[in-house]
C-alpha cells in the first residue's frame, strides 16, 4: 500500500521520495531537533528510519508522511501516525507523532498537519484511540498535543522501555485523544 496523499490550507501530507533523505538527514543530525532524543542520527541511521516509515506505511496504509510547503519548500519533516514497537501499558496503540526542521517551527504546521493527521487516522482508518508521547520536558510538543484536543492524565505516564533506569529521557507522559 502507497500512501494516500493529504492536503490542508498549507501543507501537503504525501509519501516520502529519494529527495527528501537529505533534508532528513540533515535535521535528524541538528540538536536542536533532536534534544528529546538520545541522540544525533548518522547519515545510515536518518536512511535506516526513512526505510522503516516507508515500510510502515505498506504494512497499515499510514504512517510519517512527508510535509510540503507547496510552491514554497519540497520537505520540511514528518507529520503522521505510527504503532510504537514497543511494549507498555498503552499498547497495542497507535500514536500521532511530528518531527519538523527548527526553520520551520513557530507556524503553525505541526498543529495543521497533526489535526489532518488524526482526521484520517478517526474517519479513514477505523481508529477509537490515538495517543502520544514524549519526555515532559518537551512543552512544545506537549503544546501540539493540547492544540488538538489530546489530554493528560498522570496515571498513563510511563517509563521508556527502550531507555535504561537514570536515563534522563526515561520517564514520559502519555496523551490520549478518543474518536468522538
Ligand atoms: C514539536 C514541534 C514539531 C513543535 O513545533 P511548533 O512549531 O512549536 O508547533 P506548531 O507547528 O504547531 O506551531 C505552533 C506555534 O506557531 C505559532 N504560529 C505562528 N503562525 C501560526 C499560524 N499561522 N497558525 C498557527 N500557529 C502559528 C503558534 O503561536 C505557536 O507558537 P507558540 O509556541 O509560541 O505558541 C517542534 O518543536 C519539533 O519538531 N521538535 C523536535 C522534534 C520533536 O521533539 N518531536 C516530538 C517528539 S515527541
Amino acid at each position: 500500500m502507497s500512501a494516500p496523499t493529504l492536503r490542508t490550507d498549507r501543507l501537503v501530507l504525501r509519501g516520502w521520495r529519494d529527495a527528501d533523505r537529505e533534508p532528513y538527514a540533515a535535521m535528524n543530525a541538528d540538536p536542536r531537533v533532536m534534544q528529546h532524543f538520545p541522540g544525533t542520527m548518522t547519515r545510515a541511521e536518518s536512511d535506516a528510519h526513512a526505510d522503516r516509515i516507508g515500510e510502515h506505511f505498506a504494512e497499515h496504509g499510514y504512517g510519517l508522511w512527508a510535509v510540503e510547503v507547496p510552491g514554497e519548500v519540497d520537505f520540511i519533516g514528518f507529520v503522521g501516525l505510527s504503532v510504537p514497537r514497543f511494549e507498555s501499558h498503552f499498547t497495542p496503540a497507535v500514536e500521532v507523532g511530528w518531527r519538523l526542521a527548527a526553520e520551520w517551527w513557530r507556524r503553525g504546521y505541526a498543529t495543521e498537519a497533526a489535526r489532518e493527521a488524526v482526521r484520517f487516522g478517526f474517519e479513514d482508518a477505523g481508529l477509537t484511540e490515538i495517543v502520544s508521547f514524549t519526555a515532559p520536558a518537551n512543552e512544545p510538543s506537549r503544546a501540539v498535543m493540547r492544540r488538538i484536543g489530546m489530554t493528560h492524565d498522570p496515571a498513563d505516564d510511563f517509563d521508556h522501555p527502550a531507555l535504561p533506569p537514570g536515563h534522563r529521557l526515561r520517564r514520559h507522559v502519555l496523551y490520549r485523544l478518543r474518536r468522538e
